[in-house]
């Protein structure tokens, strides 16, 4: 259903030259007045050696219109070509019914692993509103790469290594209490790490205690790893809970303290390869004028966050031969991570450029609207909760009817600040507000899914077997129908589109304008009447939109409740 490649091999035949050469000279008119596709001579006019509006009118006459055009057109030296309305409308409804979800997806990732670095959650830290960025982008982003064929493997890269569990454990001997940790995990672990530096100010043999403890978890002593390991597991507990209100999932937890057995051997290399100098009794690796060197060992010889994601990167390489590994993190790492793939090149390796840093902005919070349980951060768990608490007030108001509210407020809540998150180019900045997330009329996840249960309950109201039924396409003979026919036709490419750039928010605006175009269609036509034949037509217009709604929120990470 490529009409453009009909019209290039239409336009190749009747001017005697490849269709190759032809496609990609073809446009899409800003006005539609001018056609769905134009085609413009003026680059032809040497070749031809004639004035371009000249060559136009010849290629016309001896045009053979494909038959999803209804009429060409020359216009100076354009040729202008009107798509046959009806036709399209008409294949791609029944296109869209007969892939179902299949629809849109092309196997271009076959037996290609991708692997994407998200999330990536620091042991005993709170898990804010600032990490809620790489969390949906790298999920969604997992989620498209498996609707394109590819394999993803979902590495959520733990922060869980680094002096500050010295640190913690100290605390926690001197001050914590077991059930404390237990109760309010990450909380009390942070009000433990707080103390610590107040009591360090005053008292500076507690930071060569933090140290000892450091270098007994390094040394694997019993005790320190026995408590190291249960503050990660007490977070990951609390993160899950998130991670489950969020339907984020990853295939590997391992983390930085994975990688410390596995950083001897590429220092030798660095080492063999002449490329670790000296500098001030640190190692590093020059990486030319424009970036800083890469530091890979401190002077104490201890290794640094570095270090480990370049163990980490010839790991994944190693397991799983990836074709892309994606590191979803924020862009004040842009240098960290600029450096590190350079030290790849430069060790010779050519899969240093499957290495990609997928940059995203930062996440301000509008007002003080949320409070905060310690020091300053927002905690995405309190986010997430308020805007279910929110939207299930909204729901009380507007349906209170409704069945399963709480689980349709969950759905709606989170979905709105997911959808959200992914509603603009990730390298801007961004601020949240739930005014404006949580606005059924605006581009926001609610309006979306309002359309898609909108469609839903047509559905369900006509109550007949449409499918079955014989349609009256010509019902569906207008404007409306046939701007969301377009945008269904596109959906497909959008999604890879959204691939190639590791940009969801394409797939985000694209369900935002099919929503759009399905609430002008319901507004301008009546969708169920006495004539069965035309509402089967209609009916079918708001399946197919429901279904192509339902696929790419799901790949957005964002539910789409029947009812709302
Ligand atoms: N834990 C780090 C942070 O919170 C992000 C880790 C990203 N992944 C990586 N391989 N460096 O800043």
């Amino acid at each position: 259903m490529d009409y453009k490649e009909k019209i290039a091999q239409a336009l190749a035949n009747a001017a005697d030259m490849p269709a190759e050469q032809i496609e990609p000279m073809i446009e899409v008119p800003t006005d539609s007045a001018m056609g769905d596709y134009a085609f413009p001579c003026f680059r032809l006019a040497k070749e031809f050696r004639k004035a371009p509006p000249m060559i136009a009118a010849g290629i016309a006459e001896k045009l053979e219109l494909p038959e999803c055009v209804k009429e060409a057109k020359v216009v100076g030296a354009y040729i202008n070509f009107y798509l046959d309305n009806a036709r399209i409308i008409r294949d791609v409804l029944v296109d869209v019914t007969e892939k179902g979800e299949a629809f849109g997806s092309v196997d271009i990732g076959h037996g290609r692993n991708v692997c994407i670095d998200y999330s990536s959650i620091n042991i005993a830290k709170p898990f804010h509103i600032g990490h809620l960025s790489t969390t949906v982008i790298g999920s969604s982003l997992y989620k498209i790469y498996k609707f394109l064929g590819y394999n993803p493997i979902g590495i959520n890269h733990l922060g869980d290594w680094g002096t500050q569990f010295g640190k913690l454990i100290t605390a926690y001997k001197m001050w914590g209490r077991r059930q404390d940790i237990e109760d309010n995990s990450i909380s009390a672990m942070l009000a433990l790490y707080v103390r610590f530096h107040d009591e360090a100010e005053k008292d500076e043999s507690l930071n060569d205690t933090a140290r000892e403890w450091f270098k007994k978890i390094e040394d694997g002593d019993a005790e320190a790893l026995e408590i190291f390991n249960w503050f990660k597991e007490v977070t990951l507990k609390e993160v899950k809970v998130i991670y489950d209100m969020l339907g984020v999932e990853f295939d590997s937890y391992d983390g930085e303290s994975f990688y410390n057995n596995k950083m001897q051997p590429i220092i030798d290399e660095l080492r063999d390869k002449d490329m670790l100098e000296e500098s001030d009794g640190a190692y590093v690796v020059r990486l030319g004028e424009e970036i800083p060197p890469c530091i890979i060992l401190k002077t104490d010889g201890a290794t640094l966050y570095s270090t480990r994601d370049l163990a980490a990167a010839f790991y994944r390489k190693k397991t799983y031969d990836f074709y892309k590994c994606l590191y979803v993190v924020a862009y004040q790492q842009d240098l960290h991570f600029k450096q590190w793939f350079k030290v790849v090149e430069l060790m010779g390796y050519e899969w240093a450029k499957d290495l990609e840093h997928v940059s995203f902005g930062m996440v301000s919070l509008e007002g003080a609207t949320l409070s905060t349980r310690k020091g300053n951060v927002v905690f995405l768990q309190d986010v997430l909760e308020k805007a279910v608490e929110k939207t299930r007030a909204i729901i009380d108001e507007k349906s209170p009817d409704l069945q399963n509210k709480d689980d349709v407020a969950k759905v709606v809540g989170v979905g709105a600040v997911v959808f959200d998150a992914l509603s603009t180019a990730r390298i801007k900045d961004s601020t949240f507000s739930f005014e404006r997330v949580l606005n059924f009329d605006g581009e926001t996840g609610p309006y979306v899914q309002y359309t898609h249960a909108r469609c839903k309950s047509l559905l369900r109201r006509a109550d007949f077997d449409y499918k079955n039924h014989e349609k009256d396409y010509s019902a569906i003979d207008n404007k409306e129908a046939f701007a969301i026919a377009k945008l269904l036709l596109g959906f497909g490419e959008t999604v890879q589109r959204a691939c190639e750039k590791s940009e969801p928010y394409l797939v985000t605006k694209h369900i935002i304008e099919i929503a759009k175009a399905m609430n002008r269609f319901y507004f301008e036509h009546r969708i169920i009447s006495d004539d069965k034949a035309a509402t089967a037509a209609r009916l079918m217009v708001a399946d197919c939109v429901s279904g192509v709604i339902k696929m790419g929120l799901g790949l957005l990470g964002v539910g789409a409740p029947e009812r709302m």
